[in-house]
């Protein structure tokens, strides 16, 4: 009888710890975190860094890849529909601001974004909405010099090295990034004239290989390269895109921004190729930081700061350890 009732009460207990385990989970804070291109390195970092966000507080992540404006919308009513509280985007097009403002609204969640910040109807940042970006400006500032110094170790005329833009104009952050890159080029001297625009019609690499294969077709007068865009993705398209005609890995310089997979991936190959090096950004900051700052607002109503812009450091094959390390992604 004894143990009868013991092993009664043991089971009691059992049901009473799930019980509670269900209720902590329902009680668990559920926050979106949505980017325009899941497949890319640079938000699959993201991702996991929010994860261990996720697991540090408490709370679930929920991550959808969102390539376009319907898909945008259909997973804020999705969001909605599960009872999030919140969610961080990086959306496939800033001018999807006001429309992005209006769906959280109506689902009441809260919102922030990363990355690419929203824009309004004029064209405006949507300054309400806490955003999480990069120093675009001068991080393609530090990408122009790094390139202008090189050109200038190599003993290269400037004259004779085409510069090859992969440009995404109607991003402002990408726009900002190779504008600084151009700013810091010309200021050193090298001619504006050779500095090529090559749109690219997505942000990945295929676009970038297209956009760049233009370029270098069109312009067959110059010795050497060096190509520049908004993150490592374009640089590798320019890259691969010389490599498809000819021009040796030392005849062409490209330096990117990101400094995740793919460049690792670019670094590590036995023979250097013509991707020289990337300014590393923070995927930790920008997925760790903002999923811990939604954590804080939804728990205790802390609201997140307004703007924040990381910095970036230049990685090349000879220093990704030390770099890394100084960025906290060691
Ligand atoms: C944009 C780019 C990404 C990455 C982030 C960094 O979203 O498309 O590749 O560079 O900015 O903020």
């Amino acid at each position: 009888m004894a143990s009868k009732i013991h092993k009664w009460v043991g089971a009691l207990g059992m049901v009473l710890a799930s019980i509670g385990t269900a209720a902590q989970a329902a009680d668990e804070p559920k926050i979106g975190f949505l980017v325009k291109q899941a497949e890319e390195p640079w938000f699959q970092d993201e991702w996991k860094f929010a994860e261990q966000a996720a697991r540090e507080k408490g709370f679930k992540l929920i991550k959808i890849g969102v390539p376009g404006g319907s898909e945008v919308l259909t997973a804020i009513d999705n969001l909605g529909a599960q009872q999030a509280q919140g969610f961080i985007i990086c959306v496939p097009d800033v001018k999807l601001g006001s429309a992005v403002v209006a769906k959280a609204k109506q689902n009441r969640l809260k919102l922030m974004t990363v990355d690419d910040r929203l824009v309004d109807g004029a064209g405006k940042p949507i300054e309400s909405v806490p955003h999480m970006g990069i120093s675009a400006q001068k991080i393609g500032e530090l990408v122009g010099q790094t390139l202008a110094d090189e050109i200038k170790k190599r003993a290269w005329k400037p004259e004779e090295v085409g510069a090859i833009r992969i440009s995404y104009d109607q991003l402002p952050t990408a726009k900002e990034r190779t504008d600084g890159a151009s700013a810091s080029l010309t200021r050193a001297g090298f001619p504006a004239a050779n500095i090529l625009n090559a749109p690219q019609s997505k942000t990945d690499t295929e676009a970038a290989f297209n956009a760049a294969a233009i370029a270098l077709t069109k312009n067959p007068r110059f010795k050497h390269w060096i190509a520049f865009g908004l993150n490592d993705e374009a640089v590798l398209g320019a890259v691969r895109a010389a490599e498809g005609q000819g021009i040796k890995a030392d005849q062409i310089i490209g330096v990117g921004i990101g400094g995740s997979k793919s460049a690792l991936n670019e670094f590590a190959k036995p023979a250097v190729t013509g991707f020289f090096g990337t300014v590393l950004i923070s995927p930790k900051r920008h997925g760790y930081e903002t999923a811990v700052n939604m954590y804080d607002w939804i728990k205790s109503g802390k609201e997140p700061e307004k703007l924040i812009l990381t910095a970036g450091s230049l990685m090349t094959r000879d220093n990704i350890a030390a770099v890394k390390k100084e960025m906290g992604l060691d």
